[in-house]
């Protein structure tokens, strides 16, 4: 039987062609921004060794490549991977790619010693997103810092609630409008709301052993970037 990565990976293989083009359009560009925000912290010093989880066509693992990382893009659909080695190839970055189902603690246990993760829009599509990221954990050195963005329901004031009117009733029409798969935009929202707010985000973080060690808010808090840190002894769940 087909699990929830692989289901979740076929909705993503059918709909990679359009991905990034639709989200560039639909955020205003601004998605880039966040994205380079999280590669930058990710890549401190000279040639980390850099896993961006949940990778899709490598916006962010690609540019923390060109910032000297060494990085293994891994995901579960063979689309989005398919298409960031295109665009690795067309930039003249070696990376890694590595097809595998984050949901599965077997199939992750092979991702060892990283100096950071990069974890972009990916924490939302787990069902138990507290084991995964203990899995993650567990995947960076001692001392590794783990680089989250997410999409989490705002916490009030006036810009967030433009934002999240926005984000949950408009972006999604207009995705369809320009070609998405509405099936991809309707899950997007639904996984949203049940990962919950940034405070339910940090619940999991310290669940899984990380300390929080900055944020950042985009757009009012709709989007929020963490760095923590994998606290000494983590062990995969
Ligand atoms: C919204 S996209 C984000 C992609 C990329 N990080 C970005 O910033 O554009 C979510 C990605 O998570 C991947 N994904 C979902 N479930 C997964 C799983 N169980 N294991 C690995 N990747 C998964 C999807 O295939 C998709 O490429």
């Amino acid at each position: 039987m087909a699990g929830v990565g692989t289901a979740v990976g076929g909705l993503f293989d059918r709909s990679a062609d359009r991905y990034d083009r639709i989200n560039t359009a639909i955020t205003f560009g601004q998605d880039r921004r966040w994205r380079r925000w999280a590669a930058r912290s990710a890549v401190r010093w000279p040639g980390p060794r850099v896993l961006d989880a949940c990778s899709g066509t490598g916006l962010v693992g690609l540019e923390a490549a060109r910032l000297g990382a060494r990085v293994t893009l891994a995901d579960v659909s063979p689309g989005m991977l398919a298409r960031a080695r295109e665009r690795a190839t067309a930039r003249r970055l070696d990376v890694s790619t590595c097809l595998v189902d984050l949901a599965d603690p077997q199939a992750a246990a092979g991702l060892l010693d990283f100096d950071a993760i990069t974890l972009a829009f990916g924490l939302r599509y787990f069902d138990d997103p507290a084991a995964v990221m203990r899995r993650l954990a567990a995947a960076l050195r001692p001392d590794g810092e783990l680089v989250l963005l997410e999409a989490v329901l705002p916490d009030g004031g006036l810009v967030a609630r433009g934002a999240s009117f926005y984000f949950f009733h408009v972006a999604p029409r207009l995705a369809v409008l320009l070609g998405g798969r509405r099936e991809l935009y309707d899950r997007l929202t639904a996984s949203v709301r049940s990962l919950g707010t940034a405070a339910d985000v940090a619940d999991v973080l310290a669940a899984a052993g990380f300390d929080v060690v900055r944020r950042r808010r985009f757009v009012g808090g709709l989007v929020i970037g963490v760095v923590a840190r994998r606290t000494r002894g983590t062990v995969a769940g």
